[in-house]
């Protein structure tokens, strides 16, 4: 049986997956609990390249996990460091909290939302630990299931066209929140967007803290994105009525050293993919959201690289982003960004 055949291995979470396997070996991750095995796509990943002293691999369904055993111990994988269990993590989480036993690194990767799983991961991570989380529910965090936004990620959403980056940042505030209401602080390390789902690594500490929270706006007389401790009424560019969203991160994405060194480990392993998207998001300027050049309607379309050149000559700092191939992101206002797509 080929690894392309195990139950829900996807193919298209290759680059996703060693993402998280870059970080964890940068971060030098030892102990490792997976939470939703499946048929063991990131397992297999996890154990081939990391030198783990212990890895604990839960699954719900008993039939992909005797599948997943097949394979890890036919490539002859470390079995003495392997815990494996079949349970609910919903309810499971807390027979394997009670053992007293914390992670180096939690990984997270339900179907839908991982807001109803949280609390679990951050009960199981160790102090200054790290948990990686997948999302596929990217329609409710595009603001399109209103309800469900307030449901499972605690706010009312709007369905900007930004709305990619809007879910990253609700998400983070999600994991955030959950750590605050254990006394405990997260903050991420990077996000990776696919369209399909929402990736996240966040770092966890064991005191509470309220940095990195407050409000994105957008203005409805020039469109300029600006973030804000508190919900603001006004755009500081024109004056206009501003709408905000929120309380979401407004903090930085990315931590920049951790993706060079991701970087260096992918170059080393020839992992061209994983290499490109990491070169894409560790371009990125820390500024709010982005503007979509389609979105301007001029008579035609400017390319991202001319827009992002004549901001910088302008002064501004720009860059493409991951959130979408035709938009840039920049400190400057709305109105300039317009200005350089005319060029
Ligand atoms: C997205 S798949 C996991 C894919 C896997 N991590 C990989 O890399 O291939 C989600 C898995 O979670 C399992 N699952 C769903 N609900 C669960 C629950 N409450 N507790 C434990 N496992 C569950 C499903 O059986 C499915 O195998
Ligand atoms: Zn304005």
């Amino acid at each position: 049986m080929e690894i392309e055949r195990l139950s829900f291995h996807n193919p298209k979470g290759e680059t996703a997956r060693r993402l998280g396997v870059l970080a964890a070996k940068v971060l030098g991750v030892r102990s490792l609990f997976e939470a939703f095995a499946g048929g063991g796509s990131r397992t297999l990943l996890y154990a081939r390249h990391l030198s783990l002293r212990r890895h604990h691999v839960n699954e719900g369904n008993r039939r992909f996990l005797c599948e997943l055993l097949y394979r890890y111990l036919r490539e002859e994988l470390p079995a003495d460091t392997l815990t494996l269990s079949v349970e609910d993590f919903l309810t499971g989480w807390r027979r394997f909290a009670c053992s007293g036993e914390r992670y180096d690194w939690v990984d997270l990767d339900p179907f839908g939302s991982p807001s109803p799983y949280l609390v679990g991961a951050l009960s199981l991570v160790r102090p200054g630990g790290f948990i990686y989380i997948t999302s596929t529910d990217t329609a409710t965090l595009a603001g399109r299931r209103r309800g469900d936004d307030v449901r499972l990620y605690g706010i009312p959403l709007r369905g900007w066209e930004s709305h990619a980056e809007l879910g990253a940042r609700t998400l983070i505030y999600t994991v955030w929140s959950a750590a605050n209401h254990l006394n405990m602080y997260a903050r991420p390390l990077f996000t990776y967007y696919e369209g399909y789902a929402h990736r996240l690594l966040v770092q966890v500490e064991d005191r509470r803290r309220a940095e990195g929270i407050g409000y994105v706006h957008r203005c409805s007389g020039c469109g300029t994105y600006f973030t804000a401790e508190r919900p603001e009424s006004a755009c500081p560019v024109c004056g206009e009525e501003a709408k905000a969203v929120g309380p979401l991160w407004i903090g930085p994405l990315y931590d920049r050293a951790l993706l060079r060194e991701m970087e260096s480990v992918a170059r080393n392993l020839k992992w061209k993919k994983a290499l490109k998207s990491l070169r894409l998001i560790g371009g990125e300027v820390d500024a709010p959201m982005y503007y979509i050049l389609s979105d301007l309607r001029l008579p035609s379309t400017p390319s991202v690289r001319s827009v992002v050149r004549r901001l910088r000559e302008g002064g501004y700092e720009a860059s493409r982003t991951q959130f979408h191939p035709g938009a840039v992101k920049t400190n400057a206002p709305a109105p300039e960004v317009a200005l350089a797509a005319l060029g």
